[in-house]
């Protein structure tokens, strides 16, 4: 959206109910009556509901459930994550697209999309993405080794998990990248990395939530055990404030790794986790590990206690039992 859209909606909606005529908006954009009533009539095509009286003026009835840049960036309190969001209604895969993106843009870059077409999970699942939910990538440029990749799965999980308890849900996080609500999954995330063999380039954290997701719209297979905000709220929430929310925690943690180091962010995972205590089965790609999962590292490793003693878990897929 253009900043001159941007504008008018502001002014719009800071002044409610009261209407503002096309010549006063004009007179504050520095545009004629002409070009602010050519933005209005752009503005009802993009989803905004403006009633126009010829007396009187403009007034915002209602904004269009969607995630422009534009309306995430207004109030939106960061200062790495989110100076440039790039929106698209349907896409193949955000992850994708920031992956190209990547060596060219910014710190703290997003992409997001109102659905995903092929959105992608771990081990090269598909991911359904449907209308209603926030399918997004995060690109950050931290200055580490790649071996600590899996550190930005964690600290994501937590930032959502925060997030969703911000909108009053119980969230928790199943090792090693899932969001639960009870034993339901609300949110994947899927970071993918461009490195050399001492340096990350660049980190891509995915993040697949089910806001508004309904779940007729999940696919079979994984409609039992998965769930949506809006399911278990039993109405839809403000996506553009969640996103603003997520965004602000995602930084929020970013800085707190940078500056305190990575253990006061495992402890939160930690403490957020329904993983740690439980007795789990983990497939990993040799065989399964049954225990009780104890702990996990600062590599993002998984410790269970099994009958022969302690195992350390590099990857694997984490049943809780
Ligand atoms: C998982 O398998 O649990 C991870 C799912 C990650 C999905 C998100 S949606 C936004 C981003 N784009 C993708 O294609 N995948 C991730």
């Amino acid at each position: 959206m253009t900043d001159k859209k941007m504008d008018i909606i502001r002014a719009l909606k800071n002044a409610g109910t009261d209407p503002i005529s096309g010549e006063e908006l004009g007179q504050r954009l520095g545009i004629s009556r002409t070009m602010v009533w050519k933005y209005i009539k752009a503005l009802g095509k993009e989803g905004y509901v403006i009633k126009s009286s010829p007396g009187s003026g403009h007034v915002l009835v209602s904004a269009p459930d969607k995630l422009y840049p534009s309306e995430i960036m207004d109030g939106l309190d960061t200062s790495i994550i989110g100076g440039d969001i790039r929106y698209f209604d349907e896409v193949d895969s955000t992850n994708d697209i920031a992956k190209k993106m990547g060596p060219l843009s910014d710190e703290g870059s997003v992409v997001i999309a109102e659905m995903q077409d092929s959105g992608r999970g771990r081990k090269g699942g598909h991911w359904v993405s449907p209308r209603g939910g926030v399918w997004m990538s995060v690109i950050l440029k931290p200055n580490v080794v790649p071996a600590y990749a899996p550190r930005f799965t964690l600290m994501a999980g937590v930032a959502v998990a925060r997030t969703i308890r911000e909108f009053g849900i119980e969230a928790s996080l199943k090792w090693p990248n899932d969001v639960l609500v009870g034993d339901k999954k609300v949110c994947g995330i899927l970071t993918e990395m461009d490195a050399e063999t001492d340096q990350i380039n660049f980190v891509v954290i995915g993040m697949g939530i089910n806001v508004n997701v309904s779940i007729e719209d999940l696919s079979e297979d994984i409609r039992s055990s998965s769930t949506s905000l809006s399911e278990i709220k039993g109405e839809e929430l403000d996506r553009i404030a969640f996103v603003q929310v997520l965004l602000r925690a995602l930084e929020d943690e970013y800085i707190q790794s940078k500056t305190l180091g990575f253990d006061s962010i495992l402890e939160e995972w930690r403490s957020l986790s329904s993983t740690i205590g439980r007795d789990v089965d983990v497939v990993t790609p040799q065989r399964m590990i049954s225990g009780k999962a104890v702990g996990i590292t600062e590599t993002g490793t998984l410790l269970v206690e099994t009958a022969e003693g302690l195992e350390e878990i590099v990857a694997g897929s984490c049943i809780h039992r």
